[in-house]
């Protein structure tokens, strides 16, 4: 079995000095931790997300199915959708997937692999450019079948489709959305299609578990069972009352204690660039879950806490300077990898080169594991909390652990700061401008406010 540690020691005082948690706050936090995991069992049946590792074994074998036909009959596969629709599938290929994939000869992949969660026109048309519509199969994913931005492609593509394929276009559209209410969910039933469901309670940032996630790694041909093993693995630990024996408990009482103290950044910094995109998919959870202007009784509270992707080694170039000489306002998580799955050796140059003797022989495995713990103790002696979760290995079984773990530090971060983890009110104000800028009816009103000519002070606009 492949396992993750965790290594909360350097959010600590005595480790970090004066801006970590001192032994009497982490003791008056911890003796909250009952009221938490009474709220954690309490809200259990409305986070339906909790239930994804265990309860879909009806919709595995259509999700295996569908995964079955995408390879058999499509060179591509692309999953149109945005937020919590879209950065699972982005991580999951990531982590699970040749990091060249896409580039393979297709004798050693499956179906090509992308996610369009952007309405630039100029991504968009490169897509189009380098794939054949008719030989594509387009997964439209949208909880509330309402989006903007996944709307518009799917209009795209449905027209295109039509054009090329007559009247036969939808067979290469697969639907995920709302079990009952929705555009989405209205198209799939007039037109027959089975769409696949986002289950009631599961929010999109949760929803990496079902088949919003699920089919991307069916089509990928990832190991379904493994990553759904390996989240029911994290929430046997996550479920646990005692802080001590809980991991998501202790990274969300450390976190939340840090954000008070003013660490209002959580860098996650994963020493893998396959993991680059789960750091992506934290980040929404972080900030969408957490960002909150009330708490849930409706005072006024403006929690949160800025996610930030940095990724090892690559940014120890670009961002390390700040973490270790700027301002104490932050909280690093470091994501390192015991065993690559892959090994490379640095050899002896055909040319002298005795300066970097000392580097021959050893391997790129070895170094980048010494930069990640360089770098904490770099980022320890200036002060700055810090904790570290090591993969044994990066498989789906981890990354359905690393998936769960979040998920249950983050509403356990929710309980902490008595706050709903599961809305996002802030997100609706952008949404309704869109509509009325893009002339949807009702939104008139809106749609004159926002183009009348601007009360701008002309002094504090530029032309160069
Ligand atoms: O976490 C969320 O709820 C959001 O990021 C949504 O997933 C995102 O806004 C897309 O919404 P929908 O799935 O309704 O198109």
């Amino acid at each position: 079995m492949s396992g993750i540690s965790f290594d909360f020691c350097n959010m600590l005082e005595k480790n970090v000095g004066a801006h970590g948690v001192t032994e009497a706050a982490f003791s008056r936090a911890a003796a909250r931790t009952a009221r938490v995991h009474e709220g954690m069992c309490a809200g259990k049946a409305a986070m339906a997300w909790r239930a994804l590792p265990y309860a879909q074994g009806d919709i595995l074998p259509k999700i295996r199915e569908a995964g079955k036909r995408i390879n058999e009959e499509f060179e591509n596969f692309v999953v149109l959708g945005i937020g919590g629709s879209a950065l699972g599938s982005k991580a999951l290929f990531s982590a699970c997937c040749h990091l060249r994939y896409n580039e393979l000869p297709s004798s050693k992949r499956g179906v090509r692999f992308y996610v369009e969660d952007n309405v630039d026109p100029e991504k968009l048309c490169a897509l189009f450019d380098v794939i054949d519509v008719k030989k594509t199969a387009f997964h439209v994913i949208s909880k509330s079948g309402n989006t903007v931005e996944t709307m518009s492609q799917f209009m795209t593509v449905l027209s295109m489709l039509r054009k090329k394929l007559g009247a036969d276009f939808m067979k290469n559209i697969f639907l995920t959305t709302d079990a009952k209410t929705g555009i989405l969910r209205s198209i799939a039933d007039e037109n027959g299609m089975d769409a696949f469901a986002v289950p009631d309670g599961v929010g999109g940032r949760f929803s990496v578990l079902c088949p919003v996630g699920l089919l991307s790694a069916a089509a990928l041909r990832l190991d379904i069972d493994a990553l759904l093993s390996g989240a029911r693995e994290a929430d046997g630990a996550c479920v646990r009352p005692e802080l001590s024996e809980n991991p998501a408990y202790m990274y969300a009482l450390l976190q939340t204690l840090l954000m008070k103290k003013g660490a209002n950044v959580s860098v996650m910094m994963p020493y893998s660039e396959a993991l680059a995109p789960f750091a992506e998919w934290y980040c929404q959870l972080w900030a969408e879950s957490l960002g909150k202007l009330t708490d849930k009784r409706g005072k006024t509270v403006r929690t949160g806490q800025t996610p930030v992707r940095a990724l090892g080694v690559t940014d120890q170039h670009s961002q390390i300077q700040l973490y270790n000489e700027g301002p104490f306002d932050k909280t690093v998580t470091f994501i390192g990898v015991k065993e690559f799955r892959r090994e490379l050796k640095i050899p002896s140059p055909p040319i002298p080169m005795p300066e970097l003797a000392y580097l021959e022989g050893k391997t790129f495995n070895e170094l980048i594991n010494a930069e990640m713990s360089a770098t904490r103790h770099a980022v320890t002696e200036s002060g700055k909390p810090n904790c570290t979760l090591t993969l044994d290995r990066l498989s789906e079984e981890t990354l359905g652990k690393l998936f769960f773990f979040f998920e249950m530090a983050t509403a356990a971060a929710g309980e902490f700061l008595k706050i709903n983890a599961f809305d996002q009110p802030g997100v609706e104000a952008g949404k309704r401008a869109t509509f009325a800028l893009m002339g949807r009816k009702g939104f008139e009103e809106l749609r004159a406010k926002l183009t009348a000519p601007e009360a701008r002070d002309p002094g504090f606009v530029y032309r160069v």
